[in-house]
Protein backbone atom coordinates (compact mmCIF):
# COMPACT_ATOMS: atom_id res chain seq x y z
CA UNK A 1 0.00 0.00 0.00
CA UNK A 2 2.80 2.20 0.99
CA UNK A 3 4.84 1.39 -2.01
CA UNK A 4 1.28 2.23 -4.38
CA UNK A 5 0.98 5.21 -2.84
CA UNK A 6 4.86 5.91 -3.68
CA UNK A 7 4.51 5.42 -7.40
CA UNK A 8 1.41 7.21 -7.43
CA UNK A 9 3.16 10.05 -6.28
CA UNK A 10 6.31 9.98 -8.66
CA UNK A 11 3.42 9.26 -11.19
CA UNK A 12 1.85 12.28 -10.44
CA UNK A 13 4.85 14.63 -10.41
CA UNK A 14 6.40 13.37 -14.03
CA UNK A 15 3.21 13.72 -15.09
CA UNK A 16 2.47 17.33 -13.66
CA UNK A 17 6.02 18.31 -14.47
CA UNK A 18 6.23 17.04 -18.10
CA UNK A 19 3.19 19.43 -18.58
CA UNK A 20 4.39 22.14 -17.10
CA UNK A 21 7.18 22.14 -19.20
CA UNK A 22 4.59 22.26 -22.22
CA UNK A 23 2.72 24.90 -23.96
CA UNK A 24 -0.28 23.37 -25.93
CA UNK A 25 -1.41 25.65 -28.60
CA UNK A 26 -5.06 24.24 -30.26
CA UNK A 27 -6.00 25.64 -33.65
CA UNK A 28 -7.41 24.41 -37.47
CA UNK A 29 -4.50 23.95 -39.43
CA UNK A 30 -6.53 24.75 -42.92
CA UNK A 31 -6.26 28.79 -42.94
CA UNK A 32 -3.37 29.81 -44.82
CA UNK A 33 -1.39 32.49 -44.22
CA UNK A 34 -1.90 31.87 -40.47
CA UNK A 35 -1.89 28.09 -40.33
CA UNK A 36 -1.24 25.37 -42.92
CA UNK A 37 0.44 22.13 -43.67
CA UNK A 38 3.68 21.92 -45.32
CA UNK A 39 5.02 18.59 -45.73
CA UNK A 40 3.05 17.69 -42.52
CA UNK A 41 4.44 20.25 -40.82
CA UNK A 42 1.91 23.08 -39.47
CA UNK A 43 3.52 26.36 -40.02
CA UNK A 44 2.73 29.89 -40.16
CA UNK A 45 1.56 33.40 -38.66
CA UNK A 46 0.41 31.56 -35.55
CA UNK A 47 2.73 29.28 -35.04
CA UNK A 48 5.73 32.26 -35.11
CA UNK A 49 3.88 34.39 -32.65
CA UNK A 50 3.09 30.82 -30.44
CA UNK A 51 6.81 29.94 -30.92
CA UNK A 52 7.69 33.53 -29.40
CA UNK A 53 4.73 32.95 -26.60
CA UNK A 54 6.42 30.05 -25.57
CA UNK A 55 10.39 30.78 -25.52
CA UNK A 56 9.31 33.82 -23.70
CA UNK A 57 7.48 31.15 -21.20
CA UNK A 58 10.59 28.86 -21.06
CA UNK A 59 8.38 26.23 -22.30
CA UNK A 60 7.95 23.80 -25.13
CA UNK A 61 5.27 24.41 -28.11
CA UNK A 62 2.68 21.65 -28.65
CA UNK A 63 0.31 22.63 -31.98
CA UNK A 64 -2.58 20.64 -31.65
CA UNK A 65 -4.57 20.49 -34.75
CA UNK A 66 -8.87 20.36 -34.50
CA UNK A 67 -12.15 21.67 -36.39
CA UNK A 68 -12.89 25.13 -35.57
CA UNK A 69 -15.97 24.63 -33.21
CA UNK A 70 -14.15 22.43 -30.79
CA UNK A 71 -11.27 25.11 -30.32
CA UNK A 72 -13.52 26.53 -27.78
CA UNK A 73 -14.00 23.48 -25.49
CA UNK A 74 -10.15 22.61 -25.89
CA UNK A 75 -9.35 25.70 -23.61
CA UNK A 76 -12.46 25.06 -21.32
CA UNK A 77 -11.15 21.29 -20.97
CA UNK A 78 -7.89 22.02 -20.48
CA UNK A 79 -6.60 20.18 -22.93
CA UNK A 80 -4.98 22.92 -24.61
CA UNK A 81 -3.43 26.56 -23.36
CA UNK A 82 -4.11 29.17 -26.19
CA UNK A 83 -5.92 29.32 -29.12
CA UNK A 84 -4.41 30.84 -31.95
CA UNK A 85 -6.49 30.37 -34.83
CA UNK A 86 -6.77 33.65 -36.86
CA UNK A 87 -9.55 33.58 -33.95
CA UNK A 88 -12.08 36.89 -33.99
CA UNK A 89 -12.86 38.52 -31.11
CA UNK A 90 -16.27 38.34 -30.65
CA UNK A 91 -19.26 39.44 -27.68
CA UNK A 92 -20.02 35.90 -27.59
CA UNK A 93 -16.75 34.52 -27.47
CA UNK A 94 -15.83 36.60 -24.60
CA UNK A 95 -18.80 35.28 -22.77
CA UNK A 96 -16.69 31.74 -22.71
CA UNK A 97 -13.32 32.48 -23.16
CA UNK A 98 -10.96 35.52 -22.58
CA UNK A 99 -8.90 37.30 -25.18
CA UNK A 100 -5.56 39.39 -25.72
CA UNK A 101 -4.63 42.09 -27.05
CA UNK A 102 -5.73 41.84 -31.14
CA UNK A 103 -3.08 41.62 -33.24
CA UNK A 104 -4.56 41.26 -36.85
CA UNK A 105 -7.57 43.07 -38.54
CA UNK A 106 -9.22 41.43 -41.09
CA UNK A 107 -12.77 41.09 -43.31
CA UNK A 108 -15.05 39.00 -44.45
CA UNK A 109 -15.12 38.79 -48.16
CA UNK A 110 -17.03 37.11 -51.22
CA UNK A 111 -15.21 34.27 -52.85
CA UNK A 112 -17.58 33.11 -56.45
CA UNK A 113 -16.68 32.07 -59.36
CA UNK A 114 -15.46 34.01 -62.49
CA UNK A 115 -17.98 34.49 -64.42
CA UNK A 116 -20.70 34.71 -61.45
CA UNK A 117 -23.15 37.28 -61.38
CA UNK A 118 -22.61 38.13 -57.99
CA UNK A 119 -20.89 41.23 -58.19
CA UNK A 120 -22.05 42.88 -55.39
CA UNK A 121 -22.12 42.40 -51.04
CA UNK A 122 -26.11 43.55 -51.29
CA UNK A 123 -26.01 40.25 -53.63
CA UNK A 124 -25.19 37.93 -51.42
CA UNK A 125 -27.88 37.46 -48.95
CA UNK A 126 -30.52 35.15 -51.12
CA UNK A 127 -28.23 32.76 -52.62
CA UNK A 128 -26.52 30.10 -51.39
CA UNK A 129 -24.05 30.75 -49.04
CA UNK A 130 -20.87 28.54 -47.70
CA UNK A 131 -18.92 29.26 -44.26
CA UNK A 132 -16.86 27.56 -41.88
CA UNK A 133 -18.88 25.89 -39.40
CA UNK A 134 -18.26 28.07 -35.62
CA UNK A 135 -17.23 30.56 -37.56
CA UNK A 136 -17.66 34.60 -37.60
CA UNK A 137 -19.45 34.37 -40.76
CA UNK A 138 -21.94 31.32 -39.85
CA UNK A 139 -22.88 33.36 -37.00
CA UNK A 140 -23.14 36.33 -38.70
CA UNK A 141 -25.91 34.85 -41.04
CA UNK A 142 -27.34 32.68 -38.54
CA UNK A 143 -28.41 35.41 -36.48
CA UNK A 144 -29.11 38.16 -39.03
CA UNK A 145 -30.00 36.53 -41.88
CA UNK A 146 -31.38 33.39 -40.87
CA UNK A 147 -32.88 33.21 -43.87
CA UNK A 148 -29.99 32.46 -45.89
CA UNK A 149 -29.22 29.38 -47.25
CA UNK A 150 -26.31 28.27 -45.49
CA UNK A 151 -23.74 25.59 -45.91
CA UNK A 152 -21.56 24.59 -43.38
CA UNK A 153 -18.31 23.19 -43.50
CA UNK A 154 -15.23 21.72 -40.94
CA UNK A 155 -12.62 22.22 -43.91
CA UNK A 156 -12.14 25.61 -46.23
CA UNK A 157 -11.27 22.76 -48.56
CA UNK A 158 -14.59 21.52 -48.73
CA UNK A 159 -16.06 24.82 -49.21
CA UNK A 160 -13.94 25.50 -52.12
CA UNK A 161 -14.99 22.31 -54.09
CA UNK A 162 -18.67 22.67 -53.27
CA UNK A 163 -18.11 26.07 -54.84
CA UNK A 164 -16.43 25.17 -58.11
CA UNK A 165 -19.06 22.16 -58.44
CA UNK A 166 -21.74 24.73 -58.62
CA UNK A 167 -23.45 23.44 -54.86
CA UNK A 168 -22.97 26.59 -53.40
CA UNK A 169 -22.78 30.38 -54.94
CA UNK A 170 -20.47 32.03 -52.69
CA UNK A 171 -17.78 31.93 -49.46
CA UNK A 172 -17.43 33.88 -46.86
CA UNK A 173 -14.40 34.35 -45.29
CA UNK A 174 -11.50 35.95 -43.84
CA UNK A 175 -9.49 38.53 -46.25
CA UNK A 176 -5.84 36.86 -46.45
CA UNK A 177 -7.19 33.19 -46.67
CA UNK A 178 -9.80 33.95 -49.54
CA UNK A 179 -6.65 35.58 -51.17
CA UNK A 180 -4.50 32.31 -50.50
CA UNK A 181 -7.87 30.52 -52.25
CA UNK A 182 -8.01 32.71 -54.96
CA UNK A 183 -4.10 32.24 -56.17
CA UNK A 184 -3.98 28.30 -55.61
CA UNK A 185 -7.10 27.92 -57.36
CA UNK A 186 -8.26 28.47 -60.99
CA UNK A 187 -11.67 30.37 -61.85
CA UNK A 188 -12.19 31.86 -58.55
CA UNK A 189 -12.33 35.45 -57.68
CA UNK A 190 -13.18 38.00 -54.67
CA UNK A 191 -15.40 40.61 -55.25
CA UNK A 192 -14.76 43.88 -54.29
CA UNK A 193 -16.14 44.80 -51.08
CA UNK A 194 -17.02 43.45 -47.70
CA UNK A 195 -19.23 42.05 -45.36
CA UNK A 196 -17.77 43.12 -42.01
CA UNK A 197 -14.92 43.89 -40.16
CA UNK A 198 -13.19 41.96 -37.72
CA UNK A 199 -10.18 41.49 -35.15
CA UNK A 200 -7.83 38.31 -34.13
CA UNK A 201 -7.16 37.74 -30.52
CA UNK A 202 -5.29 34.94 -28.88
CA UNK A 203 -7.61 32.72 -26.37
CA UNK A 204 -7.36 31.74 -23.43
CA UNK A 205 -9.45 29.91 -20.92
CA UNK A 206 -11.48 32.29 -18.65
CA UNK A 207 -9.42 33.45 -15.56
CA UNK A 208 -6.12 32.05 -16.80
CA UNK A 209 -4.67 35.77 -16.59
CA UNK A 210 -1.26 34.64 -15.71
CA UNK A 211 -0.83 32.82 -19.45
CA UNK A 212 -2.76 36.12 -20.61
CA UNK A 213 -0.65 38.76 -18.96
CA UNK A 214 3.01 36.36 -20.68
CA UNK A 215 0.79 36.82 -24.05
CA UNK A 216 0.15 40.56 -24.21
CA UNK A 217 3.76 40.85 -23.20
CA UNK A 218 4.54 38.93 -26.47
CA UNK A 219 2.63 40.29 -28.43
CA UNK A 220 2.99 43.99 -28.08
CA UNK A 221 6.72 43.34 -28.38
CA UNK A 222 5.81 41.42 -31.69
CA UNK A 223 3.69 44.06 -33.09
CA UNK A 224 6.32 47.24 -32.01
CA UNK A 225 8.87 45.51 -33.83
CA UNK A 226 7.18 45.10 -36.62
CA UNK A 227 7.60 41.13 -36.30
CA UNK A 228 3.66 40.41 -37.15
CA UNK A 229 3.80 41.96 -40.44
CA UNK A 230 6.80 40.36 -41.55
CA UNK A 231 4.76 36.80 -40.56
CA UNK A 232 2.27 37.89 -42.95
CA UNK A 233 4.45 38.39 -45.47
CA UNK A 234 6.79 35.69 -45.11
CA UNK A 235 3.90 33.39 -45.45
CA UNK A 236 1.66 34.71 -48.23
CA UNK A 237 2.49 33.54 -51.44
N1 LIG B 1 -11.83 34.68 -38.15
C1 LIG B 1 -12.90 33.74 -38.28
C2 LIG B 1 -13.48 33.43 -36.92
O1 LIG B 1 -12.92 33.72 -35.92
C3 LIG B 1 -12.48 32.46 -38.96
C4 LIG B 1 -11.31 31.78 -38.33
C5 LIG B 1 -11.02 30.43 -38.93
N2 LIG B 1 -9.76 29.97 -38.49
C6 LIG B 1 -9.23 28.76 -38.77
N3 LIG B 1 -8.04 28.49 -38.34
N4 LIG B 1 -9.91 27.92 -39.46
O2 LIG B 1 -14.53 32.88 -36.82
Amino acid sequence: MRKFFVFACLFLLIGCSSSKDQLVMVTEAGFAPYEYYENDEIVGVDIEIAKEIANYMGKKLVVKDVYFDSIINELNSGKADMALAGMSITEERLEEVDFSYEYIKSRQVVIVRDGSNINDIKDIYNKKVAVQLGSVADQYFSDKYPNTSLVRQKKYLSMVEDLKANKVDLIVMDELPAKEIVSANNGLKIIDGYVFEDSYGIAVKKGNSELLKAINVVLERLISEGKIDEYVLRFTR
